[in-house]
């Protein structure tokens, strides 16, 4: 029996153990928040001092993590006892979104036209550099469209707050639509794609995602998105899951961002794919064979954001699977979502309704 330590206390890491388990792989946690969905597993609130990661570490076949935006500090000190995935070079990228760009630069990824400020007194430069609209976001501590201003003349840049930089300032781009990649690389370099997710955000919020079962997104544009992943992920020397949201445009892909981990456009998985991103995530980090990532079924997922809607009317619908991450309700958090099998017009129409 192998153990498996996963650090961060949200529902990833949830989903992690619930896909972990029936593979006869033990999970061991390290939880910095005391709101945290894994405390239904008998996780308890750490204080990430040296004594409690030693605890942590002791015996591990490999650890892992759900958040990239701890003291890293924490993740040295894990990777002193345990083979850790992803690397700290893949997790520190993502500390700072100036980093994240630079790095796509060097890469020759597509991505869209940016450029930096280190203080709000730099803003003016750094958005007529890049031209209006354009977008300014906190290099650091923003998610769920958290920590981003549209700014479409220099007087909006004004109303941004001083305390949110450094920024990095992007080009608001117009899409088509959003999609995701994700993928997960085994311990010997094999790379497998999902069936790439079509995202729908609603105030920077991912409200809606599915797999593209009607081919929306082009052989063009997928071929270019995974050879994005492969360059990514072989630049990191990665094991796991990675993905990578894309904009849509008329003259082709662009890299919004993305994440060392198993994503939120990735939860369909569960139900629609043969393997999971959880499973896949689980398997490569232990350096065991991966599952397949083939589609088993259509499926749409949304997010339950800010209060459950009637539960009773949620479990009477055929098909739907819910997944209730344990976390108290407050409006616009993440607290859930639900995957409808082989979905039809009425029962979209009928769950978006309970949705709101
Ligand atoms: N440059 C941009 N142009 C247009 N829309 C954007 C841009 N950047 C972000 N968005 C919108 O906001 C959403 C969240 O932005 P993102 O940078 O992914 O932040 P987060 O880290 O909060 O997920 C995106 O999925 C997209 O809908
Ligand atoms: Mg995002």
């Amino acid at each position: 029996m192998k153990t498996l330590g996963i650090i961060g206390g949200g529902q990833l890491g949830r989903m992690l153990a619930l896909s972990a388990i029936p593979l006869g792989v033990r999970c061991r946690f390290l939880v910095p928040k005391d709101d945290a969905a894994l405390l239904d597993f008998g996780a308890r609130y750490s204080q990430l001092d040296v004594a409690e990661i030693n605890d942590f570490t002791h015996g591990l076949d490999a650890a892992t993590t759900e958040i990239e935006t701890i003291d890293p500090r924490i993740f040295t000190q894990v990777m002193q006892h345990a083979a850790l995935w992803p690397t700290p070079a893949a997790l520190d990228l993502k500390r700072d979104r100036r980093r994240e760009r630079e790095h796509l630069t060097a890469l020759g990824l597509p991505q869209p036209k940016w450029s930096q400020a280190g203080i709000h007194a730099d803003l003016p430069a750094a958005c007529a550099q890049v031209g209006f609209p354009c977008r300014v976001k906190a290099a650091s501590g923003g998610y769920d469209g958290r920590g981003q201003w549209k700014v479409n003349s220099a007087a909006d840049i004004a109303a941004i707050p001083a305390e949110a930089a450094p920024y990095t300032v992007e080009a608001e781009i117009d899409f088509r639509g959003e999609f995701s990649l994700v993928a997960v690389r085994g311990a010997d370099g094999d790379i497998r794609f999902w069936t790439p997710s079509l995202n729908v955000h609603r105030d920077g919020i991912l409200v809606r995602t599915e797999p593209d079962v009607n081919g929306t997104v082009s052989r063009d544009e997928v071929a270019e998105g995974e050879r994005c992943l492969r360059t990514l992920m072989q630049s990191l020397d990665y094991r796991g899951v990675l993905a990578v949201e894309f904009f849509r445009t008329g003259a082709g892909i662009l890299i919004n961002e993305f994440a060392p981990r198993v994503h939120n456009s990735g939860h369909w998985t569960i139900e629609g794919a043969v393997t999971s991103q959880f499973e896949n995530h689980v398997r490569a980090v232990l350096g065991l064979p991966l599952g397949s990532t083939a589609l088993r079924a259509p499926v749409i997922t949304w997010n339950v954001l800010g209060f459950w809607p009637d539960r009773q009317a949620l479990l009477a619908m055929d098909g739907l699977a819910v997944h209730d991450y344990g976390k108290a309700e407050r409006a616009g958090r993440k607290i859930g979502h639900v995957t409808l099998t082989n979905p039809d017009a009425a029962a979209i129409a009928s769950l978006e309704s309970l949705l709101g």
